[in-house]
């Protein structure tokens, strides 16, 4: 750690998101913390950074800290405070984000991804850190009706399971603690931002970090990937007669790069504007459907994806794009790659990585 870099928490940040963006925040001569419990990650992807940004042993061992720690935990996730200089922001990824699991172990998410943002929020309060970038979602606006969503667009009702329910009463609480910050004083230096990604997808273009889902991935790209390399036979298309174009569902893909971005543009908005609690959707604003992803990702490995059309899932809904104008407006903020370039990325990831964290180093390649 240095006396002149500012020094940022980033809670599960050996996560898919959490690498990309430690990428950025290094770039941009931040030190970085590391609370990770690696219960949904690995270790490898914090080497993998460290070779992308092309940090010496010595440089990591200052400027990228990794301590592995359940966040839940308090007295463990004290220590890092207490060992640690004064962190000027925190990004809070850590937490259990499988919708089916979700739904199977409700209790496991509730406890995870609540008792760890209570336990973040007195550290942070005690340890004088008030600045925080929260990883909220779009699911958190249920089914909603009208597109694109705004961030004033009704949320909570219409969540169909417990892992979109611990997202929504995260932003609830985030709201009610930053309240009680402005009780007592009339102002106070507390700022929150809270950011809802829509559908991240692609990775570094290096290919040296990215997705890496434990078992059959749940997450459309993800899996189309795996088709594209032979590691999965086919695709199934979670139904095909939606009211959209091709009656394949619709969502907003945006890059993991741009989203990383966000979260550097999120934590300069908050420097600049001292204190308070903000809402950004980060999305590109552009709906594609699962038949234009497929195709795309056939464009980017040089050959047909193949896919059999299935049931709908349940819980899915048929469109959901961003209206991302105020993160434009306010934050300067836009996600500018576009599909190829997701495609292309992820590919490389793909065909570096085809196991995954779990293959062979990177470094070798
Ligand atoms: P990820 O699972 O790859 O990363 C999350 C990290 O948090 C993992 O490394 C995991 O080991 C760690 N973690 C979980 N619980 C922890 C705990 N109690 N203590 C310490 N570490 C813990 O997920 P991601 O895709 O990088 O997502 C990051 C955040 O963004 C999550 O909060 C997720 O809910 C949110 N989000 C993700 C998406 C998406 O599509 N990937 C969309 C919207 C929101
Ligand atoms: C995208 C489209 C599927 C897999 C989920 C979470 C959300 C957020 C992002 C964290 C849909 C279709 C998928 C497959 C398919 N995560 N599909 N075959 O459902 O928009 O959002 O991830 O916050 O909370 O709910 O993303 O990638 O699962 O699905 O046809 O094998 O692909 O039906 O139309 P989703 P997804």
């Amino acid at each position: 750690m240095s006396d002149t870099r500012a020094t940022i928490l980033v809670t599960g940040g050996c996560g898919y998101i959490g690498t990309h963006t430690i990428v950025c925040l290094l770039q941009k001569d931040y030190d970085v913390v590391v609370a990770d419990n690696l219960s949904n990650s690995s270790i490898v992807s914090l080497d993998r950074v460290a070779e992308i940004v092309g940090l010496s042993e010595h440089d990591r061992a200052s400027r990228l800290v990794f301590h592995q720690v359940d966040i839940c935990d308090e007295a463990a996730f004290r220590k890092v405070f207490e060992s640690s200089p004064r962190f000027e922001s925190c990004i809070h990824f850590a937490g259990l984000k499988a919708v089916g699991e979700s739904t199977k172990k409700p209790l496991l998410y509730y406890d995870n991804n609540l008792s760890g943002t209570f336990v973040l929020l007195r550290m942070m309060d005690e340890f004088q850190c008030h600045s925080l970038v929260f990883s909220s979602s779009a699911t958190v606006y249920g089914a909603a009706e009208n597109m694109p969503i705004t961030e004033d667009t009704p949320v909570g009702a219409g969540i169909t399971n417990a892992y979109g329910r611990t997202k929504y009463m995260i932003e609830e609480i985030l709201r009610d603690f930053y309240q009680s910050q402005t009780l007592e004083e009339s102002t106070t230096d507390w700022s929150i931002t809270i950011l809802r990604y829509f559908n991240p997808v692609g990775s570094h273009p290096s290919g040296k970090i990215g997705e890496d889902p434990n078992g059959i991935p749940n997450n459309l790209m993800p899996y189309v990937a795996q088709v594209a390399i032979g590691r999965r036979e086919h695709l199934t298309v979670f139904g095909s007669d939606y009211n959209t174009a091709d009656g394949t569902g619709v969502r907003d893909y945006l890059h993991v790069m741009d989203l990383a971005d966000g979260h550097l543009a999120a934590m300069d908005y908050m420097k600049q504007k001292k204190s308070g609690i903000f809402t950004f959707n980060l999305g590109t604003g552009n709906g594609y459907s699962v038949l234009d992803m497929v195709k795309a990702m056939g464009k980017a490995c040089g050959h047909e994806i193949k896919y059999v059309v299935g049931n709908r899932r349940q819980g899915d809904i048929a469109t959901c794009f961003a209206d991302a104008n105020l993160a434009k407006n306010e934050m300067g903020w836009v996600a500018s790659r576009d599909l190829d370039e997701m495609c292309r990325d992820l590919w490389c990831w793909q065909t570096q990585n085809p196991n995954g964290f779990a293959g062979q180093p990177c470094e070798s390649q």
